[in-house]
């Protein structure tokens, strides 16, 4: 499966929901088309951006199914929207967004990176993480699915570096071979006290891993 296939088959039914930073608009296409949702939001920062999306949604945003609002982060999105999807950003950018906006009541958040904060963020703000994995397609990607409220969720140091669902698949183990190789690498190439201290244990997690 493609990206795009992955986070539309996280998507649940709900009552609304909302494509934060939409851009081209595919994955509220396909919760549309597929009818898991009548009353979708997609939002984008950049108006052109969001243009496209509102190109490829022109029947629903007819048929009133769907609306478009050009807003920096949830700032446009009612509080109340079910299922809230953020996709394809940096992990802190995420954090930026559900900090200065709100937790949705339940959300999907595909970090490009920093998922480790992403994810620790989320489990203290006392969030429930329904599903916590990675996925390939071509590159490797973290994938947390949530539930704003409900979360008690003690994570291992390397639960909190992978996502609980990741833990012990092919996926994960392919991924930290490669990681693990280009840590080694760093370390080699770093001179540095503080940042050798981090790659070693970015590689004892690598490791951990591979066992
Ligand atoms: C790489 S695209 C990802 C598009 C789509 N969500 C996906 O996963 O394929 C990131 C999009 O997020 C938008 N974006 C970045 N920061 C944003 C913010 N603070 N609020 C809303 N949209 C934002 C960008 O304009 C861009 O269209």
């Amino acid at each position: 499966m493609g990206r795009i296939e992955e986070l539309c088959a996280l998507v649940d039914p709900c009552a609304s929901f909302a494509d934060v930073g939409c851009d081209h608009g595919y994955v509220s296409r396909h919760v549309l088309k597929s009818g898991k949702c009548g009353n979708v939001l997609i939002t984008d920062i950049s108006a052109k951006c969001l243009a496209k999306a509102e190109k490829l949604l022109a029947e629903y945003i007819e048929a009133g199914k769907c609306r478009a609002v050009c807003c920096d982060g949830l700032a446009g999105v009612p509080t109340d929207t079910e299922q809230v999807l953020i996709a394809g950003m940096g992990g802190e950018e995420i954090i930026k967004i559900l900090s200065e906006g709100f937790i949705p009541q339940k959300f999907i958040l595909q970090p490009m990176k920093n998922a480790d904060k992403l994810r620790k963020f989320l489990l203290d703000c006392g969030c429930k993480l329904t599903y916590d994995g990675i996925f390939r397609d071509e590159k490797f990607y973290f994938v947390i699915k949530g539930e704003r409220a409900g979360g008690k969720q003690d994570y291992s140091p390397a639960e909190l570096a992978f996502g609980r669902d990741s833990i012990g698949g092919a996926v994960l183990k392919e991924y930290a071979a490669i990681e693990l190789k280009k840590s080694e690498a760093h370390l080699a190439g770093c001179a540095n006290a503080v940042r050798r201290e981090e790659i070693l244990k970015e590689i004892e997690l690598f490791k951990e891993i591979l066992q």
